[in-house]
């Protein structure tokens, strides 16, 4: 191989890498999710900008993720799987809209609620 070629064939792998990279299910990685801005977007209708349910998650029964009581019963595995496969009729799932990293960031979020 001359010199060119191996030029061309090191940019194919480079552009095929990217393409491989950027049309991959889950390109965000842990460090450009920004969950609070995932939260204020897909939460904070029925669970509120602090937490606190708003009227419409009262209505459907929404708790209260600043309750210390909640934050102690529930398990951070329970809150992944709330955010997957919602309730019926009440929280819609999340599991086909957000990437799993993307619900695991959501975890801290609501866990910060319960910090004064
Ligand atoms: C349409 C209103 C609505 C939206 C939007 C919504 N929720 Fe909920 N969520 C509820 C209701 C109502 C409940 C109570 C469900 C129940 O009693 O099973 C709930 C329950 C929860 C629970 C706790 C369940 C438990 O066992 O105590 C968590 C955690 C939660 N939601 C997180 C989220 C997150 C994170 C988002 C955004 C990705 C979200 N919710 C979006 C209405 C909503």
């Amino acid at each position: 191989m001359d010199k060119k070629g191996a030029f061309v064939a090191v940019s194919y792998a480079i552009i095929l890498g990217s393409v491989v990279y950027f049309s991959g299910n889950s390109i965000s990685t842990a460090a450009d999710i920004n969950a609070k801005e995932l939260y204020m977007t897909h939460c904070k209708t029925c669970h509120g900008e602090d937490g606190k349910p708003t009227d419409l998650g009262l209505g459907l029964e929404a708790r209260d993720f600043t309750s210390p009581e909640w934050q102690a019963q529930i398990s951070d595995e329970k809150i992944i799987k709330q955010i997957n496969d919602g309730t019926p009729e009440k929280m819609f799932p999340f599991k086909e809209k957000l990437s799993q990293e993307e619900i695991k960031a959501l975890v801290p979020i609501v866990r910060g609620f319960g910090k004064k």
